[in-house]
Parts: C-alpha cells; sequence; structure tokens
C-alpha cells in the first residue's frame, strides 16, 4: 500500500500533510535528506545522485511510487530518472506539473496545443537551482502562450526554514517579493515553486499584496496524486509501514518538524 514522498528536508512535509488527509488510508514513508539540504545550491549531477540515492531508499521501503515533493529534484533530475534510471515497475512523479495544469485551468492529461490563458504576469519564486534550470518556464510552454514568467530565485530561504529561523525567514521573503517586484511591478499570480515556501505562506501573500492570486502546490498534488491512484491502483507499494526516514539527526529534524506540522512527527535514521 505505501506510497514514498521526498524531499531535501522539510519542505516535502506540506506535501505530506496534505497527501494524508486526502489519502488517509495511505501509509505514506517520507524521506528528509536533511544532512545534504539545501540542494538549491548544488548542480544537477549532484542533484541526482542524492536523489536517486533517496528514491533507491523508498523503493526499499516498500513504496513502488515515489513522490518527488521538491521541486528542486524535479526540475533538475526527474526527466533524467524517468528517461534512464527508474525500473519498469516502478514509478517516479514530480510537483510542477499539477500546479502548472492549476495555473493554465487545464485538466490533467489534457494534451491539446498551448493556448492563451487567463493570466499574462506570473511571478515564480523558488530555488537557485529550480530557476536556473527553467524547467517551470519549459513546463508551462508546453501548454499555454503568452505568459511573462518572472523568476526570483530565493537564496538562503531554505537554510532559514530549515534552522527554524522564522525571523531571518520572514525578512528573505519580504526582500525577495521586493526583489521581484523590482523586475514586475505587477505580478498577477504568483508561483510559491519551492515546497518550503508554504510554511511562509502568509508572508508571500502580504508581501506581495492581496490582489495577486499565490499558487502552492500542497492541496494540488493531493488531488493529482488521488486522481493518479485511482488510475493506477497497482501502483500503491507492497510496504505496509508509514514512517519518517532522515539522513541528518533524527531529533534535531522530528523537533523541527513537529513544530511546523503541529503535531508529534518522530523520524528515524534513513
Ligand atoms: N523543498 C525543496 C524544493 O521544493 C527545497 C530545495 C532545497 O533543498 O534547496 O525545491
Amino acid at each position: 500500500m505505501a506510497v514514498g514522498v521526498f524531499d531535501s528536508g522539510l519542505g516535502g512535509l506540506t506535501v505530506l500533510d496534505a497527501v494524508s488527509k486526502r489519502l488517509p488510508q495511505v501509509p505514506f514513508v517520507y524521506f528528509a535528506d536533511s544532512r545534504h539540504a539545501p540542494y538549491g545550491v548544488r548542480d544537477a549531477d549532484d542533484i541526482y545522485a542524492l536523489t536517486t540515492a533517496a528514491t533507491d531508499r523508498l523503493f526499499e521501503a516498500g513504496c513502488d511510487l515515489v513522490i518527488l515533493a521538491c521541486n528542486t529534484a524535479s526540475a533538475a533530475a526527474l526527466r533524467r530518472m524517468q528517461e534512464g534510471w527508474v525500473p519498469r515497475d516502478k514509478r517516479v512523479l514530480g510537483v510542477f506539473v499539477p500546479l502548472i495544469e492549476a495555473l493554465t485551468e487545464r485538466r490533467w492529461g489534457d494534451n491539446s496545443p498551448p493556448r492563451e490563458v487567463a493570466v499574462q504576469h506570473v511571478a515564480l519564486f523558488a530555488t537557485p537551482a529550480t530557476v536556473r534550470s527553467r524547467a517551470f518556464q519549459r513546463e508551462l510552454a508546453f501548454r499555454a502562450i503568452g505568459v511573462d514568467v518572472e523568476a526570483q530565485a530565493c537564496g538562503g530561504l531554505v537554510d532559514a526554514i530549515e534552522e527554524g529561523d522564522m525571523i531571518l525567514a520572514e525578512a528573505l521573503v519580504r526582500s525577495h517579493v521586493d526583489a521581484l517586484k523590482r523586475k514586475m511591478p505587477n505580478p498577477e499570480a504568483a508561483i510559491l515553486g519551492c515546497t518550503h515556501y508554504p510554511l511562509m505562506e502568509e508572508v508571500f501573500q502580504d508581501a506581495l499584496g492581496a490582489g495577486v492570486k499565490v499558487y502552492s502546490q500542497a492541496n494540488l498534488v493531493a488531488a493529482s496524486l488521488a486522481d493518479y491512484l485511482d488510475r493506477h491502483p497497482d501502483m500503491y507499494g507492497p510496504g505496509q509501514v508509514p514512517g519518517f526516514l532522515t539522513t541528518g539527526d533524527p531529533a534535531r529534524v522530528s523537533h523541527h518538524a513537529t513544530q511546523f506540522l503541529r503535531r508529534q512527527i518522530s523520524f528515524t535514521a534513513a
């Protein structure tokens, strides 16, 4: 029954929370590669090596389907993994596509040509590696035309959240929003393109202003996953036991995770 959820650290817990609420019967195994976070400052080869190692560990834990609840890994490693690494009886899915489908108001699996959509000025907040990959713009171009995307690499933000330094995290969000607004004064929509950022969603919304629609991934990914599992019930893995694995210090990671999700979370060593 088990399904794996991977992130470099705590950000993917925002996705885990939503998928667990949507699919309460599924035992999810969460993997936080805390020792190697943040991924956003690493190069693509490094991100690929770390993401494949973590995904292997989730396969070992009885998950046949693994969600990369990490935009940086989805942007820098997923396509390469799907093209040559994922075993035939396993699946690895990323978190970009559901978000882009929501933004472009498309239904899952709509492969018609790209067309004009309601929003034209979109701000993308993501890690330096995700911004550098241009994966978001590439996926968007398959589905929409005439959308102007201005990307802001939010250096330092994942580190601050992982450290639990929310004062620094808030200051960084406000300064990255200011920097974005200097390039694009009036975005209509903003994408939180890193699964850590929903933990700061209120600050993003406040800094952007009430008129800007903020898209974050958790609920969109949960709806897509439920739909996917409906269509592919064979992708429930043999694992029965939910759990939280980390490559970092389990006590420390559990402490921060418990603070973020406001419920007791106990990580064990991966
Ligand atoms: N949560 C990851 C993401 O969605 C954070 C990446 C990082 O470790 O820098 O991109």
